[in-house]
């Protein structure tokens, strides 16, 4: 594969869970990071809030020379996407969908939870995606289950989702293995229990820092489903689709700098918050340790 720039933003921290799993299965992409730690969290934002920093974000990385962009947020991703998708001439990757499929295909009771954002289980982009996964027929690898919904039995269902809105401040200040972290998962994972569900999405990419904290609560019968992995499986769908349109000529921003050389020079990676950049350096070499050695601070 050629080597592409693959712009990635989030509210805060959360969407370097999504880079750890780009780093891993795209070890040639450049990433261009940008943490809107100045306005998290975006859980408790309107759908218009949340398209407006969305614009902002986007054209800012594609000023940078992002070829695709990454929305490793799921809170923008329910609420934003379909309007960034029309306005910017770039492929997009969201998390919805690839968590959704995930979790369709790997319930074997068929009773799928959601923990996420207020934002997020508000819009029902999750209960919407896991219906229309299975109307296009991606079906639970559980054979007996997958009869049953081909024979009409209506077994397969997003039955309960929970908005965990005090994880993500937990996160972003770093306290992930914290006593109060266990106290508010215990408090938030109750009805997750009782709703008998074996497979849970994990629909807000602050909440892989917590799954030891989560897991401890739930015990190990319920599967986490991070929608991460297989958002970058189609991610590196669009990259080989690039490659096929990319060029020999280098791409160039407004003011006619080459990117790649740019980035030749420079590190590999290049981080940027609206917030403290210290503090996201700390708390994102935690998960990246030693990848994140400069952060820039946004100035919109
Ligand atoms: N990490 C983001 C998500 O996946 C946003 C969390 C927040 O800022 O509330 O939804």
């Amino acid at each position: 594969m050629k080597e592409h720039i693959i712009g990635v933003f989030d509210s805060g921290v959360g969407g370097l869970t999504i880079m750890k799993e780009i780093l891993f299965q795209i070890p040639e992409g450049k990433v261009i990071y940008l943490g809107d730690t100045a306005r998290v969290p975006y859980g408790s934002r309107s759908r218009e809030e949340l398209i407006r920093f969305g614009e902002e974000i986007c054209s800012f990385l594609i000023n940078e020379g992002a070829e695709v962009i990454v929305a490793a947020c799921n809170t923008s991703s329910a609420n934003a996407l379909p309007v960034l998708k029309e306005k910017f001439d770039l492929p997009f990757i969201g998390t919805i969908e690839p968590g959704a499929e995930a979790a369709v295909q790997a319930t074997k009771n068929g009773k799928i939870g959601l923990i996420a954002t207020e934002a997020t289980v508000g819009s029902n982009a999750y209960n919407l995606a896991v219906e229309k996964i299975l109307d296009r027929g991606i079906l639970p690898q559980d054979e007996e289950l997958a009869q049953d919904w081909v024979r009409g039995k209506k077994t397969i269902e997003l039955v309960k989702a929970q908005a965990c809105p005090l994880f993500v401040p937990l996160v972003e200040k770093g306290l992930f293995h914290s006593s109060e972290a266990r106290e508010v998962a215990q408090g938030y994972l109750t009805e997750i229990q009782e709703a008998q569900v074996d497979t849970l999405i994990l629909g807000c990419t602050h909440y892989p820092y917590l799954t030891e904290v989560i897991e401890s609560v739930l015990g190990e019968e319920i599967l986490l489903i991070d929608p991460a992995q297989s958002m970058v499986e189609e991610l590196k769908e669009v990259l080989r689709t690039l490659d096929g349109q990319k060029g020999e000529g280098s791409l160039r921003n407004e003011e006619g700098r080459c990117f790649e050389e740019r980035h030749r020079f420079e590190e590999r990676h290049r981080f940027f918050v609206s917030g403290d950049p210290e503090l996201f350096r700390q708390v994102g070499n935690t998960l990246l340790p030693g990848v994140i050695s400069h952060v820039e601070k946004v100035n919109w």
